[in-house]
């Protein structure tokens, strides 16, 4: 079963990005969790843009998702919302189609104690809209700093690595589970 994992950030140090390759770690047996990582190639949507055939990053990432079994968004909280890179990749998406009815888990990542709620509720909300199948038992909203990884980047809460395995668990069963 392969997962495909977007994060929402830019930033090269990403809470967001770490914790999806902890996600790798930690996935179920006879699931492969893999990251796409060029956020930063994608332009800017305009439906002027989004020709046939599209820019390549669009066209790569588009052929990704329909391939995945299942998507794993995590997305840090910017003013209380997604960032604006990630509802541009979503944009980028919706004409294709390529997100519908497709098992997706919606993380967020945040020094804050709300752990980035609100973009995770901004995210859901939009992913519904766009008709993707949107996993509520495998959401997940984490109160994260640095601090609470250890040098190679693994969560050293044990709590926080058994919410981990358990939406991640979630999100693989949604996938046999139709
Ligand atoms: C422009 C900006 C706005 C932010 N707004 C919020 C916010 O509304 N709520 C929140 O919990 N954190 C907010 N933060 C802090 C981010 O959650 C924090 O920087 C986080 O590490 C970003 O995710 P990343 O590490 O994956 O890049 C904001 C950060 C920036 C740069």
């Amino acid at each position: 079963m392969r997962i495909l994992a977007l994060s929402g950030s830019l930033r090269q140090q990403s809470l967001n990005a770490l914790l999806l390759r902890e996600a790798a770690r930690l996935s179920p047996v006879g699931t492969e969790v893999v990251s796409w990582e060029r956020l930063d190639d994608l332009p800017h949507y305009s439906p002027e843009r989004d020709l046939d055939p599209p820019p390549a990053s669009v066209a790569e990432l588009r052929g990704l998702i329909r391939e995945a079994d299942a998507l794993l968004i995590c997305t840090p909280e910017y003013i209380h919302a997604m960032p604006a890179v990630l509802k541009n990749l979503l944009e980028w998406v919706v004409s294709s189609g390529d997100c519908v009815a497709k098992p997706t888990a919606a993380w967020s990542a945040s020094p804050s104690l709300e752990g980035g709620a609100r973009a995770q509720a901004a995210l859901v909300h939009t992913l519904e809209v766009m008709s993707a199948r949107v996993v509520h038992a495998s959401s997940l909203c984490l109160t994260l700093a640095r601090s609470g990884l250890d040098d190679e980047g693994r969560l050293k809460d044990p709590a926080q690595e058994s919410a981990l395995r358990a939406a991640l668990d979630a999100l693989a069963a949604a996938v046999v589970t139709p």
